[in-house]
């Protein structure tokens, strides 16, 4: 049955596809890059990202040459930075064990870091034309409302149906077009709370719009439920610019940034905590300037409460600081730049 989506759903893209910077370029590491931006963000904020990381990184040489802060730096906004850091290994992959090339080969894209079934399945196809369905969350809801698929598609038999659906419903001859027409049906039509059935395609066969109530299906996600933390953060500034430390823990592991301690809870001592932070970063404390508003911040599953404390620096800068200008906070995680906007209307009351 699923086989009826194939003609109906080709000639919908052929009509109604978005034109996208890397929509027929043909060249694997950029679609890949696509990819990886696409997993958690949306469309329009990929593309410019995608237009920089090209420019600045043509290639897989490129990338893995770059060192990891000029990455992180390009990916700062993007979010679940743990994608540019597989990027990131998987170019050096790329060049130590393929000589720069990107692999042709599903098993050997498979093995990248970062790169699972979902992505080896997309560049594949795209690139490549092989037959090989992607999956996404977009896809699993246009098949489980195609089937009315019950129960938890997400594992078990209902799972296995899905996947083999999914495969039946692949055009063989244009697999790259396909997935990315399943894609692009579920996050312009197929939508979650309210899907556009009278301009989709595939409606004629679909029960779920047969059934009068689309939106029963999927089974709905079981969202885990956030946790609050509360955290300060060291605004360390010169009279132009934010000191700018190497994080590690758990919090952006791996970025420049303020630096940060988790506190008890609501009434942690942040003053206290930054002091202790300051000795373990092996600097004696800076001048403590003021504090500035509390603000939110949600990072996968958790709720940030996140207190910045300014402090003025007026010494030489440590080894392996880095200065970033107070107009250039856009260049660090959103969480970083959060906090050195916070701090700025402190600053101008105690400079004016
Ligand atoms: N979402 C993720 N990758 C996509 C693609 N290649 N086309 C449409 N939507 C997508």
């Amino acid at each position: 049955m699923v086989r009826t989506i194939t003609t109906a759903l080709g000639a919908w893209f052929q009509k109604s596809q978005r034109s996208l910077p890397w929509r027929g370029v043909g060249d694997p590491y950029a679609i890949w890059l696509s990819e990886v931006m696409l997993q958690q963000t949306r469309v329009a904020t990929v593309i410019p990202y995608w237009n920089r990381f090209i420019q600045q990184f043509p290639d897989p040489a490129a990338l893995a040459e770059a060192p990891l802060d000029e990455v992180l730096e390009m990916w700062a906004g993007l979010g679940y930075y743990s994608r540019g850091r597989n990027l990131h290994a998987a170019a050096k992959q790329i060049v130590e064990l393929h000589h720069g090339s990107f692999p042709r080969d599903p098993q050997q894209i498979r093995q990248l870091p970062g790169i699972g079934e979902y992505t080896t399945a997309a560049i594949c196809s795209i690139a490549f034309d092989e037959p090989l369905a992607v999956i996404d969350g977009n896809v699993e809801r246009v098949l489980c409302r195609y089937l009315c698929l019950d129960g938890d598609h997400r594992k078990g038999a209902a799972r296995t149906l899905l996947r083999e659906a999914a495969e039946a419903a692949l055009d063989r001859s244009h697999p790259g077009d396909h997935n990315q027409a399943m894609m692009d049906l579920g996050r312009t039509t197929c939508t979650p709370r309210s899907p556009d059935c009278r301009a989709c395609p595939l409606a004629s066969g679909c029960g779920a719009y047969a059934s009068g109530d689309p939106t029963r299906w999927p089974l709905p996600k079981v969202r885990r439920a956030n946790e609050e933390q509360w955290w300060a953060t060291a605004v360390v500034v010169t009279r132009q610019e934010v000191l700018l430390w190497p994080n590690c823990g758990e919090l952006l592991n791996g970025h420049m940034g303020t630096p940060m301690v988790r506190l008890d809870g609501p009434d942690g001592d942040a003053k206290f905590e930054l002091l202790r932070l300051f000795k373990t970063l092996a600097i004696d404390a800076p001048e403590l300037i003021g504090h500035a508003d509390r603000f939110q911040h949600s990072i996968t599953h958790r709720k940030l409460q996140v207190s910045p404390l300014v402090y003025r620096w007026n010494r030489s800068i440590p080894e392996g600081v880095k200065l970033l200008p107070f107009d250039a906070a856009h260049r660090v995680p959103a969480l970083h730049r959060k906090a050195i906007d916070a701090t700025k209307e402190l600053l101008l009351e105690t400079t004016s």
